[in-house]
């Protein structure tokens, strides 16, 4: 086993493991963001840079820090490591630094974005993104276009994370498209066929980090932090049938696969699973879920809150907080 010291927390861990790995086992705040690893697919990681860390020493053998910021979710763990994160003034900056790269060509859409309440990107830049733009070029755009018959593509929203590209590759039976050209001006692209058509498809709009990946079936419905997150799961002979069904009152809006605490899918759902079936008979219902992300979702949730403490007693009226709803 390896030690490695994360925000002044020690944790051992195995041998292979990444500093993002780690710093994940112990969980809460010193967990850096991570806009393009997903851990169930292989190969993603080290394209966005916001999971960059500070390396302070580099292992019990050898003490000196890392020359320059890593990135936490492609470096392996030395024993002996020091690793600063929420500690390090300059992992701050650096982040703001790349939030400011990843918003130069984004879109001022988060009030008409269906991503807005669950993106990585709108929180991230709430944390550490600028007021203004010193941004003064043209902002790169294109069309918004219909990949198949389930999933719309709004390139200008994309951070060329390739974590579409990974799960079409790696969960579906043939791969159709991926990422065109180089540089600033690359895009994902269908090139060929123009379609993605395949059962499993409909995962590239759940791990999509950002609003560049809709659901046709959902688009513009509702916002998400209107719906009622609800565990379902039903007999399905192609996925496992564990979803989550975004309700308003008794109607189903929408279907999406399950994610952990760090945003990533724990079951992947096929195509009939996510988009055809929007009726509750469908579904058995296993009860409200809760989401564990700070996000606009989770929010307007009073429960830690004292009632006595936000409500003040009108005078000469003695009130029971317990009666107060
Ligand atoms: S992708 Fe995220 S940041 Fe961009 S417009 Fe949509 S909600 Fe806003
Ligand atoms: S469309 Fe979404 S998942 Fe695909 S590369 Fe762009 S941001 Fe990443
Ligand atoms: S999550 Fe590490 S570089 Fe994107």
């Amino acid at each position: 086993m390896l030690k490695v010291t994360i925000d002044n927390i020690l944790i051992e861990v195995e041998e292979g493991t990444t500093i993002l790995q780690a710093a994940r086992r112990i969980g809460g705040k010193v967990v850096p963001p991570a806009m393009c690893y997903y851990s169930s697919l292989k190969g993603t990681g080290g394209k966005c840079r916001t999971c960059l860390v500070k390396v302070a020493k580099t292992s019990a053998k050898d003490p000196r820090p890392m020359a320059r910021l890593v990135a936490s979710c492609s470096t392996p763990v030395q024993d002996g490591m020091v690793v600063e994160n929420i500690t390090s003034q300059e992992v701050k900056e650096a982040r703001k630094g790349i939030v400011e790269f990843l918003l130069i060509n984004h879109p001022l859409d988060c009030p008409v974005c269906d991503q807005a309440g669950e993106c990585d990107l709108q929180d991230l830049s709430y944390g550490f993104g600028l007021e203004g733009t010193r941004f003064e070029e043209e902002k790169r755009e294109f069309s918004v276009i219909d990949i198949g018959r389930y999933i719309k593509l709004h390139m200008n929203r994309c951070i060329l994370c390739y974590r579409c590209v990974y799960t079409a590759d790696q969960l579906t039976g043939g791969r159709v498209h991926g990422v065109l050209y180089r540089s600033d001006v690359s895009e994902i692209g269908t090139f060929i066929s123009n379609s993605v058509e395949n059962d499993f498809s409909g995962n590239m709009i759940d791990v999509c980090p950002v609003g560049a990946l809709t659901d046709l079936t959902f688009r513009f419905r509702s916002r998400v932090w209107f719906l009622r997150p609800v565990d379902v799961h039903r007999e399905c002979s192609r996925c496992t049938g564990k979803a989550v069904a975004w309700m308003f009152g008794s109607e189903i809006y929408r279907i999406t696969g399950r994610k952990d605490a760090f945003g990533e899918v724990t079951d992947f759902i096929c195509n009939e699973c996510r988009f055809e079936k929007k009726e509750v008979s469908n579904w058995i219902i296993e009860g409200p879920r809760r989401i564990n992300r700070q996000s606009v979702i989770s929010a307007n949730h009073y429960e830690k809150i004292k009632k006595q403490s936000i409500i003040k007693p009108i005078e000469g009226i003695t009130m029971n907080p317990e009666e107060i709803s």
